[in-house]
């Protein structure tokens, strides 16, 4: 279980102070899986790093199975794993068997166990080959499967993971997809994640919180986010002609919240264009907007499901507009 009461950190750079955090409140129960959500810059890493013990706080308290992180980071370290897209917490001159050796000893592993984890872990991976390489020497995607062999090597109660498939293949994705859902759902492992790819927060999280500008904005699982901001619907629209001019007459439109055109490469006629609307109600949007372009110009027209991505763009206006 972590629990996170009224965290806040900020950051001074010569005479810039960043408030990074301000009094986080995040609760995450033993054997979740929660996804942190939020765009660049939001507070993600700077929250984990604080869990983990590479920042200090500057108010606020952090507990992780009870344990308080700065009165006893010895023990909290023991029951933790963690890792960072940077390279923090991997020894870049020393090959990839000398890293996960060392972290286990750190984290107390006995030697025969760490040695059969790290055969199963390298292997899990598709690093065995590689075992001896100077881990600077190591390609992106190569160093984040380490980051996460190393999170992994002491069996850890709780699992801080941010973006860790970033810079991985799809195929690897994939399997340490399977491989994440399984320590959490056969050993109870309480993992916090963060990702910018959606998809794979839906697919693993329980439960999500979107945070922006350091507060966290909205929690709970997606089909609540949902519910909470089901005054939204969304309403997907093809048109043929110019898209400037559709935007242009579409945007002043009372009922619409939001505008986003669309790619596809399904059309092909260069000039139908796709527009995704957020309006407050799909049904009478869509009746106005069929009164509004005639046949010529409108081609199709059709309600659809809110995304997780539709909940973070609107999670973050009510976000700014409360900051305003
Ligand atoms: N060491 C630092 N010195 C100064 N400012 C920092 C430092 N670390 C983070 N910040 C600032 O704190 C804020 C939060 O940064 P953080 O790295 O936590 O964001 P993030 O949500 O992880 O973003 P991303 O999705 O890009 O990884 C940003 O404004 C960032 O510039
Ligand atoms: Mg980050």
């Amino acid at each position: 279980m972590i629990e996170i009461r009224a965290v806040s950190k900020s950051f001074e750079t010569g005479k810039n102070v960043t408030q990074a955090l301000s009094g986080v409140d995040l609760m995450i129960e033993k054997g979740s899986f929660h996804g942190l959500l939020g765009v660049n810059g939001a507070g993600k890493t700077t929250l984990i790093k604080i869990i983990c013990g590479l920042l200090s706080l500057d108010s606020g308290q952090v507990r992780i199975n009870g344990i308080d992180i700065t009165k006893n980071p010895k023990a909290v370290r023991r029951i933790l794993g963690f890792c960072n897209p940077d390279n923090m917490g991997l020894y870049l001159r020393l090959n990839a068997e000398e890293n996960l050796k060392f972290f286990s000893s750190l984290y107390g592993v006995s030697p025969r166990v760490a040695y059969r984890r790290i055969n199963a872990l390298l292997g899990f991976f598709g690093l065995e080959k590689s075992r001896k390489k100077l881990v600077k020497d190591f390609s992106t995607g190569m160093k984040a499967k380490l980051r996460l062999a190393k999170a992994l090597i002491h069996n850890p109660d709780v699992l801080l993971l941010d973006e860790p498939t970033s810079g991985i293949d799809y195929f690897s994705a994939q399997d340490i997809y399977i491989l994440l859902k399984g320590i959490n759902e056969e050993l109870g492992t309480t993992i916090l994640y963060t990702s910018h790819h959606l998809k794979e927060i839906e697919e693993l999280c329980q439960k999500v919180s979107i945070i922006h500008k350091g507060k966290i904005l909205l929690e709970g699982s997606i089909s609540e986010l949902n519910r909470q901001i089901r005054k939204t619907e969304v309403v997907k629209i093809k048109l043929k002609g110019d898209s400037v001019h559709f935007k242009k007459q579409i945007r002043p439109l009372p009922y619409i919240l939001d505008i986003q055109e669309e790619i596809t490469n399904s059309d092909n006629s260069d000039d139908i264009v796709s527009f995704k609307l957020l309006v407050p109600d799909a049904s009478s949007a869509i009746s106005q907007i069929i009164e509004k372009f005639g046949k010529e110009e409108l081609v199709g027209i059709w309600p659809e499901e809110c995304g997780l991505e539709d909940v973070l763009k609107i999670t973050m206006g009510w976000g700014d507009l409360c900051a305003s």
